[in-house]
C-alpha cells in the first residue's frame, strides 16, 4: 500500500503540462504569422486562433493534419465540404481543428499531440487560402 502510493506521487504535475499557442493571420493576406510551433509527444495543445483581419473576405480556420501528404486532398475536398460544415471535409488525416472565425472573432481547440515525433501541417481550409496558408506543428520530445 505505501509503496503503490509513492509512486503515485511522481506524476502530480500531469494536468499542468498543456501547450498554450496563439496563432493570428498576417493582416489581410492569406498566411499565418506563426508558421510553426513545437510541442511535446502526446502533450495536451490548447490553440487559439485570433482573427485580428478586417476584410470580410478573410474567414479562417486552423486545420491540424496528421500527414502531410494530405494538404491537397484536404484543401480541395474543402471547397466541396462547403460553408455548411464551415469548409472542414471529413477525412481521417484531420487530427483537429477550430472552427470558422470571422474576421474579430476568436476560436480555439484543444487536442492532444501525436505521439509520434515528426513534422505535422496545420492549414486554414477556407476556399483559396490552403496553398498559401500553411504552418508546420513540431512534435519534439
Ligand atoms: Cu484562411
Amino acid at each position: 500500500m505505501i509503496a503503490v502510493g509513492l509512486t503515485a506521487c511522481g506524476g502530480g504535475e500531469a494536468g499542468s503540462d498543456v501547450a498554450q499557442i496563439e496563432i493570428r493571420p498576417v493582416g489581410d493576406e492569406m498566411r499565418f504569422e506563426q508558421t510553426e510551433f513545437t510541442v511535446k509527444p502526446g502533450q495536451q495543445v490548447r490553440l487559439v486562433f485570433v482573427n485580428t483581419a478586417t476584410s470580410p473576405a478573410m474567414q479562417h480556420n486552423v486545420v491540424i493534419l496528421t500527414d502531410p501528404n494530405a494538404v491537397d486532398r484536404v484543401g480541395t475536398a474543402a471547397m466541396e465540404a462547403g460553408e455548411a460544415n464551415e469548409y472542414v471535409p471529413t477525412d481521417e488525416a484531420i487530427l483537429a481543428h477550430t472552427s470558422l472565425a470571422a474576421p474579430g472573432e476568436t476560436v480555439e481547440v484543444t487536442f492532444t499531440a501525436p505521439s509520434e515525433p515528426g513534422d505535422y501541417k496545420y492549414i486554414c481550409t477556407f476556399p483559396g487560402h490552403y496553398v498559401m496558408m500553411q504552418g508546420t506543428m513540431r512534435v519534439a520530445a
